[in-house]
């Protein structure tokens, strides 16, 4: 009998395509998901357990053995620089980390950055030379240039809608972000079977061809 696999879901915008992409492997992910409020769920069947987390917090899951592996997005990887191993680029939730601000911005004697992610802003302007503080906030980021609290913003772009109804422009597209399958580096050496053989259903789901 093998071992049960413990996997961490982020909660929110990646949710539903993670378990899409789950479902199509031919795991029996339950319909509910996300929906109810039970954040440990059991898949028998599949000598599985998921466990439903904030995005920010499946990095530290992994990092320390509570789960063997979770979804998570290269943003979040970045920024919370965990010592997890990746071992997949799932290619969903796909979007990018951007410098955003009003336009006609031009850089004033101080300059100020508000962010979800001081760690990747910081090195980021670190190595452009450019001196800014750097602000943090933990959602609505585009407020911040629009109430003067900050001149730019680092954030995530998808669609552009955001950007486009608050009348921000993307100044530099900084790097292309998607979600990554990452694990913890014990449990891929003791349960490796196992991790494994979900990598490869995994693989074969998003390199297959497109349906017509
Ligand atoms: C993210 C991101 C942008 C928006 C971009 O926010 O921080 O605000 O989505 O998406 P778009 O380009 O499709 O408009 P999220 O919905 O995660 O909310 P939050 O930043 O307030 O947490």
């Amino acid at each position: 009998m093998s071992q049960v696999l413990k996997v961490a879901m982020p909660k929110g915008r990646i949710y539903n395509k993670a378990a899409e992409l789950f479902r199509a492997a031919g795991l029996p992910i339950p319909p509910e998901g996300e929906e109810g409020r039970k954040l440990v769920i059991p898949l028998p069947e599949a000598n599985m357990e998921f466990i439903l987390a904030k995005p920010v917090d499946v990095p530290t899951y992994v990092e320390y053995g509570a789960v063997d592996i979770g979804i998570v997005g290269k943003d979040v990887l970045l920024e919370e620089n965990r010592d997890v191993y990746e071992l997949l680029d799932l290619g969903i939730a796909r979007c990018r980390m951007s410098v955003i601000g009003l336009p006609g911005w031009q850089p004033g004697i101080q300059q100020r950055v508000a962010t979800k992610y001081p760690n990747v802003a910081s090195q980021y302007f670190r190595e452009q030379g450019q001196q800014v503080e750097v602000i943090k906030l933990n959602g609505s980021i585009e407020l911040a240039p629009l109430i003067g609290l900050a001149d730019r913003i680092v954030d995530m772009v998808e669609t552009g809608q955001t950007l486009r109804e608050n009348g921000l422009v993307e100044m530099t597209h900084m790097f292309d972000i998607t979600s990554r399958l990452v694990a913890n580096r014990v449990s891929y050496r003791m349960k490796n079977a196992e991790i494994q053989a979900l990598c490869d259903s995994l693989h074969k789901v998003i390199t297959a061809p497109a349906e017509i």
